[in-house]
């Protein structure tokens, strides 16, 4: 087995899979013997996961400025990097993680509009030159999506209330980014049946595998 710990992540917009894949990724994992840290962006820790409750609260009246959101999700994000992360790779461990710097360039940068260089410096002043080992990006049309969250039930959070141009955003700035890392970036059709996700998913771990032992 590969002697340090890798970093992966999940991205993809609201209701592609992530949550649900996450699980079979950590299972995979684990199944081969491999310490697995399973944690999530926003938060991960506890005052980061206070930091998600600010970002994700539909109740909170006040609008909550662009810039505050951007640097609140940075804020939360220094918090898991030094408390879970940076310790857990540094151990050995891997991590899997739902959701990390993607998703903010994805949803501030591509939702809200801010100017990509703009995160880009934030992302290198925290997290100093750490990033995924591999991304898998979960895509899929946004209806769709919006349609298996309906099924699943669950009150919609400040961003799952967003208009369908933002979702369509935020694609769009995911595969950009893809297209940008094609060596980090996995994307995968998660409009399939969960079985064949979950084929697709396995097949990029077995592949990666191979060239981190090697
Ligand atoms: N391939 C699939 N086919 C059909 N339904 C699926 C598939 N994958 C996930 N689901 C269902 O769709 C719903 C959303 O999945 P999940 O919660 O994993 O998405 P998510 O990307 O984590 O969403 P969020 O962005 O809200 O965190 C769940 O009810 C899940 O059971
Ligand atoms: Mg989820």
């Amino acid at each position: 087995m590969a002697e340090r710990g890798r970093f992966i992540t999940l991205e993809g917009g609201e209701g592609v899979g992530k949550s649900t894949n996450l699980a079979r990724v950590v299972g995979w994992l684990e199944a081969r013997g491999l310490e697995v840290v399973q944690t999530r962006e926003p938060g991960g820790t506890p005052r980061a996961e206070a930091i998600r409750r600010l970002l994700l609260d539909p109740d909170e009246p006040e609008p909550l400025d662009d810039d505050a959101e951007l640097l609140l999700v940075f804020a939360a994000r220094a918090q898991h990097l030094a408390r879970v992360i940076r310790p857990a790779l540094a151990r050995g461990a891997w991590v899997v993680c739902d959701r990390f710097t993607d998703a903010t360039f994805a949803y501030q940068g591509g939702g809200r509009g801010i100017d990509g260089a703009r995160i880009a410096e934030l992302e290198a002043f925290v997290q100093q030159g750490l990033a995924p080992d591999l991304t898998l990006l979960l895509d899929m049309p946004m209806t769709a999506a919006q349609r298996r969250l309906d099924r699943r039930g669950e009150r919609r959070d400040r961003f799952e209330q967003e208009r369908a141009e933002f979702f369509e955003a935020v694609r769009r700035a995911y595969l950009a980014r893809a297209a940008d890392a094609p060596q980090r970036f996995a994307v995968i059709d998660a409009a399939q049946s969960l079985s064949a996700v979950g084929e697709q998913i396995e097949a990029v771990l077995e592949a990666r595998m191979a060239t981190w032992q090697s």
